[in-house]
């Protein structure tokens, strides 16, 4: 042992054994303490790392007793070694309820003294060990704990993360209550999953969406539901509006035996700005299973992310629709400019669906050409109403300047960033098919499809109309002009369509709006 090690703390106050001690622990090369009284002793101790201490039992002001008190109270560790005279079992009773390890008969043998000593602190230097091992095992098992924690919450972030990103991908309001269903059945691992639209009206519960696991017939032999029994609906609903909250259902009530037994069953509302919009409910029809807290967290937050989602595809929805019902004010402001050209657009894009529709177009390139027709000419806005409204034949000039708003009309709309295909389309409606039109003179198949059928459409309704610079030509002869132009200004395949449906009611009732 060091000299760090082996610091020895005697308390006695009879001068002539102290000093017995000191010369005796020195020699032996220990680093030796003596006090006189206890609060000497105590006065020690809290400054030098005193390993052991003996002290005489009978002292004034403190006798070794209280003394051994306070060692206690500063370091529980501490062994502390009673000298006393008179032995008595009573006193060695008392010596260890205050925690004294041993103790030693006076007159002091000084072998046994420092045997004594060398065996305490051996036993201290073991117990500390110990209970640094202890306190290592402890801190091991309180790491392993968390670890455990960690671990799960790592796992619960991902799933929730999976969640939020299975949501960002919705961009309709059915993508989110399939989504919804979806995650109950795969992540939840729910037999069967529903959404439910609240209606506020007469207060119902209408099915949006449903999903079943697909070993749900294997599991449990029967038919899946169709929609949640009448019964067990209401038991639900009345659940969360009483609730306001997620419910778990487990064990369920008897009204879950319906067709099927229900074993477990939890129900989250999902609510848009505070009001009830719908349920989504998740069902276990196996005795195995059932729904735990955390599956109801998970729901919720299923349902939360629905919910903002939902809402979201509401406000893009009305913004989209906001705006786009501003430039349809721009183009019927600036058809009202010319009496002539009123309502052009709008039965452009009739004209153009229809032909649309029966060329087999899907039903997005339908809605492009839509918003497309009625947009084509939006770029007139940017040609002065001298040469827009012109009664007579344009000058070379002028007719050079015309010719800018199909540009004019892409970076209005382009600019938007939202409507990627409708520029194309506003871009090239006055391409020809021999490479002779205009902005770029792209040829034949190099003009996007749905712009060759705005341009067949634009040019019919064009010829059919009242212009200020000529009168309308009769529909026999629009039909001849357009027909001798297939293959040179026009997609032979649209005018095809054109032939087959200008004859149509459908074309007769857009031709008088
Ligand atoms: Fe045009």
């Amino acid at each position: 042992m060091n000299q760090e090690a082996m610091q020895i703390l005697v308390v006695d106050d009879e001068e002539a054994i102290l000093d017995a001690v000191e010369i005796y622990f020195q020699r032996k090369g220990y680093s030796i303490h003596v006090a006189r009284n206890g609060m000497q002793g105590i006065d020690i101790i809290e400054k030098k790392s005193i390993r052991c201490v003996f002290t005489d039992i009978n002292m004034p002001e403190m006798n070794g007793l209280e003394f051994a008190e306070r060692v206690r109270e500063i370091d529980n560790t501490l062994p502390v070694i009673i000298m006393t005279g008179t032995p008595s079992i009573e006193s060695m009773v008392q010596t260890l309820r205050n925690g004294v390890v041993d103790y030693l008969i006076k007159p002091i043998n000084l072998e046994q003294m420092e045997l004594t000593a060398q065996r305490v602190m051996r036993e201290r230097k073991t117990f500390i060990e110990n209970l640094i091992l202890k306190e290592e095992l402890a801190r091991q098992k309180r790491l392993e704990k968390l670890n455990r924690e960690l671990v799960c919450r790592a796992q619960d972030l991902n799933i929730l993360n999976e969640i939020m990103e299975d949501f960002s991908e919705t961009d309709s309001t059915d993508m989110a209550y399939d989504k919804v269903v979806e995650l109950g059945t795969e992540k939840l691992l729910a037999d069967q999953a529903f959404f439910h639209l609240y209606s506020h009206e007469d207060g119902s519960l209408i099915q949006m969406a449903c999903r079943s696991k697909k070993s749900l017939e294997k599991d449990s032999p029967g038919e899946p539901w169709q929609d949640i029994p009448p019964q067990i609906k209401g038991y639900l609903l009345q659940l969360i509006q009483e609730n306001n909250t997620p419910c778990l259902v487990c064990p369920p009530d008897e009204a879950f035996v319906q067709n099927r037994k229900v074993y477990s069953c939890m129900a989250a509302p999902l609510k848009i700005r505070n009001k009830l919009f719908g349920i989504v409910s998740a069902f276990h029809f196996t005795q195995d299973r059932s729904f735990s807290e955390k599956d109801i967290y998970y729901l919720n937050f299923i349902a939360q992310r629905a919910a903002t989602s939902i809402e979201n595809i509401a406000l893009y929805g009305n913004m989209m629709g906001n705006l786009y019902s501003t430039l349809l004010a721009f183009v019927t402001a600036l058809e009202a400019r010319d009496r002539y050209t009123s309502r052009h657009s709008i039965r452009v894009a009739r004209y153009a669906m229809d032909m649309a529709i029966h060329m087999g177009c899907t039903q997005e390139e339908i809605e492009i050409i839509d918003m497309a027709g009625h947009l084509h000419d939006i770029g007139k806005i940017g040609i002065p109403d001298h040469i827009l409204l012109k009664p007579g034949k344009l000058t070379d000039e002028e007719y050079e300047i015309i010719k800018a708003h199909p540009i004019i009309g892409a970076d209005i709309i382009g600019r938007l960033g939202l409507w990627d295909e409708e520029t194309d389309i506003i871009l090239y409606h006055h391409e020809r098919m021999d490479g002779t039109g205009y902005p770029e003179g792209l040829k034949g198949g190099a003009i996007p499809k749905l712009a060759r059928i705005i341009a067949v459409a634009d040019a019919y309704d064009a010829m059919a109309s009242d212009r200020s610079y000529r009168r309308k030509i009769a529909k026999k002869e629009v039909i001849r002009l357009i027909h001798e132009q297939s293959g040179r200004s026009f997609d032979p395949d649209v005018v095809h369509i054109l032939l087959e449906r200008c004859h149509s009611e459908e074309w007769d009732a857009i031709y008088v709006i």
